[in-house]
C-alpha cells in the first residue's frame, strides 16, 4: 500500500556533534539543500553553537570572509551566488517598532534564507519557521535536533 506519507520526509533529524569541526561540517551538509524562501530558527542556550552552525553553512557555500556574531547589529547579511542569507541574533532585540523601521520584514522573501538566533525575542513578528534546529550540550560536544515544520521544510530535510 502506498500512501502519500510513504514519500514524506522524516519530520525530525538528530545529530551528535563531537566537536566544533562537526558543527561546521553539519552546517556544510545542510547548506547543500537550502534554497530561497527558507526560514530557520536556531535554538539553544548561550554558547550552544548556533553561530558556529551558521558559519558552517556559509563556509559550505563558499563564503570565505568572517562570520561574526550579529549580537549588537541584530542581523548580518551575506550575498552568496544568487541568494541572500540574513543571520539574525535577536538576543538584544527589545523594540518591536524597530522591526519595521529597520526593514527586517523585507529580509524574509523568496530570494533569501533567514537564520535566526533567539527568535523568541521577536515572537509575533517573525514568520513561522520551516526548520527549527536545537543545539544542546552533550558531554564535551553538542546534540543537534532538526525539526522540519513546514511542507517546504520537510521536502528540504528529506534531501539532507
Ligand atoms: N560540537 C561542538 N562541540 C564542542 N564545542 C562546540 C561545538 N560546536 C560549537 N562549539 C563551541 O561552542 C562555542 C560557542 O559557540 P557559538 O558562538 O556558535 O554559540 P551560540 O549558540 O551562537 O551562542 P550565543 O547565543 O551566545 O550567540 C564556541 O567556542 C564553539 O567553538
Ligand atoms: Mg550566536
Amino acid at each position: 500500500m502506498h500512501s502519500r506519507d510513504d514519500t514524506s520526509a522524516p519530520a525530525i533529524l538528530a545529530f551528535h556533534l563531537a566537536d566544533e569541526a562537526a558543527t561546521l561540517a553539519l552546517g556544510a551538509r545542510l547548506a547543500r539543500v537550502l534554497h530561497g524562501g527558507l526560514v530557520i530558527e536556531l535554538a539553544g542556550d548561550l554558547g550552544a553553537g548556533k553561530t558556529t552552525l551558521t558559519r558552517g553553512i556559509l563556509r559550505g557555500l563558499g563564503f570565505a570572509g568572517r562570520v561574526k556574531s550579529p549580537t549588537y547589529t541584530l542581523v548580518e547579511p551575506y550575498a552568496i551566488s544568487n541568494l541572500y542569507f540574513y543571520h539574525f541574533d535577536l538576543y538584544r532585540f527589545n523594540d518591536p517598532e524597530e522591526w519595521e523601521d529597520a526593514g527586517f520584514r523585507e529580509h524574509f522573501n523568496a530570494d533569501s534564507v533567514c537564520l535566526i538566533e533567539w527568535a523568541d525575542k521577536a515572537a509575533g513578528l517573525l514568520p513561522s519557521p520551516d526548520w527549527r534546529i536545537t543545539l544542546s550540550p552533550d558531554g564535551e560536544g553538542r546534540h543537534a535536533v532538526l525539526e522540519a515544520i513546514s511542507t517546504q521544510g520537510k521536502a528540504c530535510a528529506a534531501r539532507v
